[in-house]
């Protein structure tokens, strides 16, 4: 299906390597407390979502239309009007987009084609793919905001095919944690250089997922930092006195 979709590269040689490691990609998993729990949740919702993808679609488009600010990013630059085709391009690859979503295969060839999104809405590629004479850039003051409208509108249609409520709402949550860590990967180019990460994490003792004995005796596992990545990050360490841990 993929191949037939125009400007769809995923898992192409036009796509560049993501500047964001596997590695990265898994930390950021954790601060979004995303696990195997919302890989399977994920894929749960692919069955439930993929004949759906045009009526999502229909809500999605439908409120963008809706808001002038948002519609601003498809007009045409000369005279102000929707581009059609520009629409229709974008949309056959967004639809595609929800079935890889809910596929959740987070190896090379996907990671590598998120900051190619993100190219696709800053001014760097916008416009490339479909040719359209429209606004330089979407502005990044919307992006991360679009993330409530999309998941909320997402959600009626996960409740659609009979699944227990407790289902639906875990089929969400994971929807909600899936975008807000792809719209960090695709804002990787609005991000000043040298900005969108701290440069330590290849040292993988700092960031081991091993919980430390202090976390673990005090039952804080999942709010607690492993000692090396509390010292690095406390207030004490950048005051150049000595770390201390309470
Ligand atoms: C949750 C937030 C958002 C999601 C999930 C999303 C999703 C997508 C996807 C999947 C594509 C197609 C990528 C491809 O070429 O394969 C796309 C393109 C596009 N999106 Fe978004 N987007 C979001 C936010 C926004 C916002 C806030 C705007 C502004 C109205 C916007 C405007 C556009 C435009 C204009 C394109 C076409 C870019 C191009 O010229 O190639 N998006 N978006």
């Amino acid at each position: 299906m993929s191949q037939q979709i125009p400007g769809y590269t995923h898992g192409t040689s036009v796509v560049a390597k993501s500047p964001v490691s596997l590695t990265d990609f898994g930390l950021m998993q954790k601060s979004a407390l995303f696990g195997e729990e919302d890989v399977k949740y994920l894929r749960l919702s692919h069955d439930v979502v993929k004949d759906q993808v045009e009526a999502i679609l229909d809500v999605w488009y439908g409120f963008v239309g809706s808001q002038p600010h948002l519609l601003q990013s498809f007009l045409g630059k000369s005279d102000g009007k929707p581009l059609g085709d520009y629409l229709g391009g974008v949309r056959k690859r967004f639809g595609q987009w929800i079935l890889d979503t809910a596929r959740a295969e987070y190896d090379q060839k996907w990671l590598d084609y998120q900051p190619e999104i993100g190219l696709r809405h800053h001014r760097t590629k916008k416009n490339q793919t479909d040719g359209a004479a429209s606004a330089a850039i979407v502005p990044f003051r919307d992006l991360f905001a679009l993330i409530f409208p999309v998941t909320v509108t997402v959600k009626p249609f996960l409740a659609k095919k009979g699944h227990s409520a407790e289902d639906v709402e875990q089929m969400y949550a994971a929807w909600v944690k899936s975008c807000l860590l792809q719209m960090t990967l695709w804002s990787h180019p609005y991000v000043k250089a040298g900005d969108f990460k701290s440069g330590i994490e290849s040292n993988s003792e700092t960031f081991s997922s091993r919980p430390s004995l202090h976390s673990v005796r005090s039952g804080m596992y999942l709010f607690s930092f492993p000692r090396p990545c509390a010292a690095r990050y406390s207030p004490a360490v950048d005051q150049g006195s000595s770390p201390h841990y309470s």
